[in-house]
């Protein structure tokens, strides 16, 4: 039998539902970790077959994330690993922008960050071991080069980066690791809709010419939270093909 890195391990997955959360929770839970996925989009939990439990909530909410990851933590006695994977951009240009564009990126990037991490982190400093893995983007480090209009997206995610520099010193010595992957473009079906002209003009801007693939990354995070990277915190690691150098 192949030995697995996460046997017995309990994981919060957010953005679940979704392209690159379907894929992480699948890894998650093929290296023997539990997996519980918290995401707005309740049909999409359903059909993640990775999922030992799911809640579909809003984020964005203080008080329903307290309660679904309560409900993880009272089931399963704890949480190990927590992927801050929930998000997503918005074009908007910043002359016109509104401020309610600029609060809902900032609302579902940053504080849907700050609200699973704050109900999870309790129950990892208690145990003195936990792994956060947040997912920023290569807009946080290189800006809008990729996709122009990505102000509020850079912004908010910058704040990721942030909060996973700043937390990472905070709990370093309570066995809890904060670490953070910021993607390129990632072959996920919303690319299925690029124009060949507009798919190179993407690849022109990535020195590998490559798409990152949601597997790979998927296994950087599995790597990031097994035993292997213990003594790794505070990282901000590009999987961009070189966008960002
Ligand atoms: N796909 C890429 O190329 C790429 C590149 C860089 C960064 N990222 C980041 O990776 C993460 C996942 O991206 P993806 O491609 O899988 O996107 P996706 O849209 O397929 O999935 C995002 C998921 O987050 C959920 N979500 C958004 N707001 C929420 C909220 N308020 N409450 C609960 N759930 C919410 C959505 O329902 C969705 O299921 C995002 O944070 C995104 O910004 C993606």
């Amino acid at each position: 039998m192949t030995a697995v890195r996460l046997s017995g391990k309990r994981a919060i997955v957010t953005g679940a539902a979704g392209a690159l959360g379907t894929v992480i929770a699948e890894h998650l839970a093929a290296e023997g970790a539990r997996v519980a996925g918290l995401d707005l989009n309740a049909e999409g939990l359903d059909k993640n077959g990775a999922l030992a439990l799911a809640a579909p909530v809003d984020l964005t909410d203080f008080a329903a994330v307290q309660a679904a990851v309560g409900t993880v933590t009272d089931a399963w006695g704890g949480v190990d690993i927590l992927v801050n994977g929930a998000g997503g951009g918005a074009v908007a240009f910043f002359h016109e922008m509104s401020y309610e564009t600029w609060t809902t990126q900032v609302d579902r990037n940053l504080t849907t960050v700050f609200n699973v991490t704050r109900a999870a982190l309790p129950s990892m400093l208690a145990q003195s071991h936990g792994r956060i893995v947040n997912i920023a983007s290569v807009a946080a480090i290189a800006g809008g080069r990729l996709v122009r209009g990505a102000t509020a997206y850079a912004a908010a995610k910058a704040g990721v980066v942030g909060l996973t520099k700043a937390l990472a010193i905070e709990v370093a010595e309570q066995g809890v690791t904060v670490n953070c992957i910021a993607p390129g473009a990632q072959a996920t079906p919303g690319r299925d809709r690029d124009t060949p002209e507009r798919r190179e003009a993407l690849l022109g801007q990535i020195p590998t010419r490559l798409l990152g693939q949601p597997g790979d990354l998927a296994e950087t995070i599995v790597f990031l939270a097994s035993p292997a990277a213990v003594n790794i915190t505070g990282v901000i690691l590009p999987l961009d093909g070189g966008h960002s150098i």
